[in-house]
Order: C-alpha cells, then structure tokens, then sequence
C-alpha cells in the first residue's frame, strides 16, 4: 500500500520525511543500504556515524541531489510528496557542511548573505521584493544578528558566521533544516548558543530539524532522537538510549569532543 494511503487510514499527520528502503551507491560502491525512517515536524533528529558513514550521502539524497539505486524499490518522501514538488520549493533549508567557510575577504554583509536565501525560482516575481525583504528581517531576528545585519562578514566569530548561515536557509522559509557538521570551526561557547538556537527554532517555530555532527556530546544533548548510521542505521532513538558506541572496536572519526581528557595524563 502507497505509504500516503496509510497515514490517511490512520489520520495521522503526514511525517516531513519519509524513507523506505533506500539504498545509495556513489561511484559504483554501495555507500548506505536499506535505510528506513520517518522524521516528524518538529523533531530535532541528530545523525551520527563514523567518517565516510554516509551521512553527507543521505542528506543530499533528501535533497534530490543524489539518487537511490534503481530498481531497488527505495524511496525519498518530503511533506508526502514523491521527491521534490515544487510547491515545497523553500521548505527545506541546506546548511551544508563548511558553508561558513566563505573567503573573508569578499566584502559582503551578513544582511546580504541571507538575502541570497530568499532566490528562487519561486518569488521571481516583480511584486517580491517587500515581502522578501521581511522574510530577510525576521531571519536575522530568529538566530539574534538584527544588530549585526550590516557588519561585514570578515568581522564576524566563528559562532556568528554559522548563526547566518542559518538564517540564510531560514530566510527561505524553511520549516525542515538540514544542517552538515554545523558546529565544526565553531568555538565551544557559540557552539552552546548555536544549539540554543536549534532547540529554539524547534521549541517556538515548530521547525524540524535533521543535524549531522560528530560531536556526540554536543549533539546527545541537543537532540531528542539519534539516528546512527554506519553503512546502514545501527541505532535510532531517544539520545538518552544510545548506546556507548566509543567503546565499540573499529568506530574512528566520531568522539566526544568535550570529553575531559585529564585523566589521560
Ligand atoms: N563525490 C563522491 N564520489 C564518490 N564517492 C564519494 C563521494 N563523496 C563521498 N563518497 C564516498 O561515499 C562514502 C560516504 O561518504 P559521505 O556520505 O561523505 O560520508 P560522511 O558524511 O558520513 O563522512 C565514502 O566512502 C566516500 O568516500
Ligand atoms: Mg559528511
């Protein structure tokens, strides 16, 4: 049965994404195999796994980049839809992996940058501009540079460029973001104020949200739900269920980056 057809039957809400037995090859090698999940509005879903997992794979599957194995039966599902409807255009914000990492020597301010979130092939249109210009206003509100709007970027923290990378996906309209190791290059106390931000948006915008990161810590204590991912999902559920997968043998790339290391001496 058509997984639309099932959520009507129950009277459920439609999940933001739906994913059934997805499998993703990249270069010819298999890279994540028979992935099934649902992520709900308003989730805040951390996804985990060593280096080379396939993490970075399935969001840019979710975002039609990239595509499932033919003939394997595996399917994307955003708002219900086959893949991406156009109508959906500017639901789902891409933060992606290094996206703060933008030469700083290109003058360009933070209002600027988040204006550029506000392309696309949706509001084209000649009567866009005011509301556009709202949808910028109230981003940069929403991750708390109002008054930083016009400063350039090459004078903003590590913690600061990535609140505006955030806000450029958010200026959108967004109501699913996707964020790629969002808190690398991010100095531990914007990192807190960064996770804030998240648990917020969450929290008061009813935004949903799927985060890549290695830093367990961090991202055990921000999301409700984790999804492990090695190859396939190895664990998902609440943050406080996952299991100490530091100790498990072969498991490389994924730590807990504030773990005190005092004891090591
Ligand atoms: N552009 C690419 N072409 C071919 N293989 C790739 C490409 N990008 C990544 N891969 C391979 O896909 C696998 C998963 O990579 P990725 O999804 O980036 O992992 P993660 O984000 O979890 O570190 C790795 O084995 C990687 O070498
Ligand atoms: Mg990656």
């Amino acid at each position: 049965m058509e997984l639309s057809a099932v959520a009507e039957r129950r009277g459920a809400v439609t999940p933001v994404l739906q994913i059934r037995d997805l499998s993703v090859a990249r270069s010819g090698e298999l890279v994540i195999q028979g992935i099934n999940l649902d992520v709900r509005k308003g989730e805040f879903v951390g996804l985990v796994g060593p280096n080379g997992s396939g993490k970075t794979t399935l969001l840019l599957t979710i975002l039609g980049l990239l595509e499932p194995i033919p003939n394997t039966g595996g399917e994307v599902r955003l708002y219900g839809n086959d893949g991406f409807s156009k109508s959906d255009h500017g639901r789902i914000g891409w933060v992606p992996q290094a996206g703060s990492k933008i030469p700083n020597h290109i003058r360009i301010t933070v209002r600027e940058i988040v204006r550029l979130g506000t392309l696309n092939s949706r509001n084209l249109s000649v009567f866009g501009g005011s509301r556009r210009n709202l949808r910028v206003e109230r981003a940069l509100e929403m991750v708390g540079l109002g008054d930083k709007a016009d400063s350039e970027i090459s004078r903003l923290s590590g913690g600061e460029l990535q609140r505006t990378i955030i806000a450029r996906a958010l200026a959108s309209e967004a109501d699913f973001l996707l964020l790629d190791e969002p808190l690398v290059g991010v100095d531990p106390p914007s990192r807190n104020s960064l996770l804030k931000l998240l648990d917020d948006l969450c929290h008061q915008e009813e935004i949903t949200i799927l985060m890549v990161s290695h830093d367990l810590t961090a991202i055990s204590q921000a999301a409700h739900r984790i999804i492990y991912l090695e190859g396939g999902v190895r664990f998902d559920g609440p943050s406080e269920d996952l299991p100490d997968f530091s100790s498990l043998a072969g498991l490389r790339g994924i730590k807990h980056v504030h773990d005190d290391h005092s004891h090591d001496h």
